[in-house]
């Protein structure tokens, strides 16, 4: 058992230290290796419970985290507010109480303008077990370590110097919220990457999370850009992360958000555009990817894509962070 991070909440990256994160990361790579050897490793967290609580719909998420617990040898339970008294008004405080002293762990996901990750911190005040971000209005923690622990095991630790490349991208479908820009652009310069942002006028990120990815870029000796101009972002990039986000710090109108996309239909991943970036640069999306707006199929399934091994990462590092903080025995 990891008594250091026995018990601590993961809601963002920035309240773990880098060698913790590292720790996360190598735990990570050694389930993974178990996992693809066939190894069962179901003594980890036997018996154990996670609360998985829904304020929006998930398919890696949920499924990533509630694979992980039966992996682990425990439980994860898939909370929605309908179906718990959250819909009728019950608070966090009581929620979270309660949920904690039947299990060991709370999984949240809330995105709510606003209100999201207050509810999280909120609740991690009053609950006796681990809070995780399962993602909120500010960030996606899991997601943003999935991508590093991706880069680890393709490029290796040592990340420093590497152009890593943010820019939006039009999709016309729904409005994404800035929690996974904003969590990678706080998380990849802690690991020396230098980071470039790119995107429209209005599609700005909120500004103490520009603050806070400015003030960790300088801690740690990398950079960090901004352009309005998806081409130069490109030029002689190492990691490409090309995705959409909503105008969310300007509206949230859907007519003015369909109106202001439409004015940049053509922030797109292309093939011509993957040139601009160094020969062995990397194509990364969350996902769900909005194909043909977002990227071209042929970028997205070119072999420079690295977006299913992202996905699967999200089950093995959050088993990982899992096992720290809820007392696996390992
Ligand atoms: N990337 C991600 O969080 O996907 P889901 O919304 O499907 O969980």
């Amino acid at each position: 058992m990891n008594d250091h991070l026995f018990q601590k909440d993961f809601i963002t990256t920035q309240d773990w230290s880098v060698d913790d994160l590292r720790t996360a990361i190598d735990l990570a790579v050694q389930l993974k290796g178990q996992r693809h050897a066939g190894e069962l490793h179901d003594q980890i967290l036997r018996a154990k419970t996670l609360y998985m609580l829904f304020f929006e719909e998930s398919t890696r998420t949920r499924n990533s985290f509630e694979t992980g617990m039966t992996q682990l040898g425990g439980h994860g339970v898939y909370l929605t507010p309908a179906a718990t008294q959250i819909g009728h008004g019950e608070n966090a405080r009581d929620t979270g109480r309660v949920l904690s002293g039947f299990g060991e762990g709370i999984a949240i996901r809330d995105c709510r303008t606003g209100i999201g990750q207050d509810y999280l911190y909120e609740m991690a005040e009053h609950a006796d077990a681990p809070i995780f971000s399962m993602q909120d209005d500010i960030d996606h923690p899991c997601q943003a370590m999935a991508d590093l622990m991706t880069l680890v095991e393709r490029f290796g630790s040592d990340l420093s110097g590497r152009k890593f490349v943010i820019s939006w991208t039009h999709a016309p479908k729904y409005v994404r919220p800035l929690s996974v820009p904003q969590s990678l652009v706080m998380l990849m310069p802690r690991f020396g990457m230098d980071v470039t942002l790119a995107y429209p006028e209005g599609y700005h990120l909120m500004p103490d999370i520009m603050d806070t990815a400015r003030a960790n870029a300088e801690d740690a000796g990398a950079t960090f850009t901004e352009t309005h101009d998806m081409d130069e972002a490109f030029a002689d990039a190492d990691f490409l992360y090309p995705k959409s986000w909503g105008p969310i710090m300007v509206t949230e109108e859907q007519d003015e958000v369909e109106a202001m996309a439409a004015k940049h239909t053509d922030w797109r991943a292309t093939t011509e555009r993957m040139a601009l970036a160094k020969d062995d640069a990397v194509y990364m999306h969350c996902m769900p990817v909005d194909r043909g707006y977002e990227a071209d199929d042929e970028v997205i399934d070119g072999p420079q894509s690295v977006i299913y091994q992202q996905a699967e990462n999200r089950l093995h590092i959050q088993k990982a962070l899992m096992a720290l903080t809820m007392g696996g025995e390992f």
